[in-house]
């Protein structure tokens, strides 16, 4: 079983179809810098781009840096505003001509390391962070998702933990790894005082830089672990949401997606705040 994965996030937008009962990717996969600015129909241009590029007319599935219900994206931390209310399900669906889910994207990634990665057997309270352009959550409890958590806008001194924690605010502000680390540590304090989790899965790029800054994590009481698909995993997670909407009609086994633009329609995601 294939599918493609679309990952969309505030600095880039890679694809590849993907080996759905293996969690690999098929091919290379293949990135594009996310438009400036990152309105809709840019990004759905790249989108159509991408599947064209691999002559995809299968299963699809993307992800979405923000909170998405039924297919409809209702935040925009990192891209323009203008998304705000949009049905991106029905746009990519339009321009690619076919069904698309669409999922955020910690969400995705956490239920491709659930699945295949890092939290794969994992019981309890498990929750993902991705630490990019922005700060991306997804949370698990014996291995189903709460879709749309959003701790990564928790308020810590004052401030979005986002600005302190995330990748791009250790670039914007030239922290080094001890700087930084001392930042994410504060910050998973405070989520392990609101969630007690079990586990933490640390993903997004800086994943993979994980020996530099996972054992400077001090006092956070959950297991650390790095996520085991990386950069994939956004890609990976957006195509089997997607196979778990072609076939079943609406979520499974933990699997929640939005329906794409003709499909059932099923409302599958309930957004916190919602
Ligand atoms: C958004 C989340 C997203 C995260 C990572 C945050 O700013 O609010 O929805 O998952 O960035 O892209």
């Amino acid at each position: 079983m294939q599918a493609f994965g679309i990952d969309i996030g505030g600095t880039g937008i890679k694809a590849a179809p993907v080996d759905i009962a293996a969690g690999t990717l098929l091919a290379e996969r293949k990135k594009i810098l996310t438009p400036q600015p990152s309105t809709p129909e840019a990004v759905a241009d790249v989108v159509r781009d991408l599947t064209r590029d691999f002559g995809w007319t299968g299963i699809t599935g993307a992800t979405f840096p923000g909170v998405v219900t039924s297919g409809t994206v209702r935040t925009a931390a990192n891209v323009d505003k203008g998304w705000i209310g949009t049905d991106a399900a029905a746009l990519f669906g339009k321009v690619t001509g076919g069904d698309v889910s669409v999922l955020n994207d910690a969400d995705a990634a956490g239920v491709a390391e659930m699945r295949f990665g890092a939290g794969k057997g994992e019981r309890g309270t498990v929750l993902l962070l991705t630490f990019g352009t922005g700060v991306g959550s997804a949370l698990f409890t014996d291995g189903v998702l709460v879709p749309n958590t959003e701790f990564g806008h928790i308020e810590i001194r004052g401030k979005d933990a986002e600005s302190r924690a995330s990748e791009r605010g250790k670039q914007h502000h030239g922290w080094g790894w001890k700087e930084w680390a001392q930042r994410v540590g504060e910050y998973m304090h405070q989520i392990e005082a609101l969630l007690s989790p079990d586990l933490i899965i640390v993903g997004g790029g800086i994943s993979k830089e994980a020996d530099k800054w996972v054992p400077l994590l001090t006092g956070v009481r959950a297991k650390i672990v790095p996520a085991a698909l990386q950069n994939d995993a956004g890609i990976v997670g957006a195509a089997l949401a997607a196979t778990t909407m072609a076939q079943t009609g609406s979520a499974a086994s933990g699997v929640v997606a939005a329906s794409g633009a003709a499909a059932s329609g099923t409302t599958t995601g309930k957004a916190a705040g919602e």
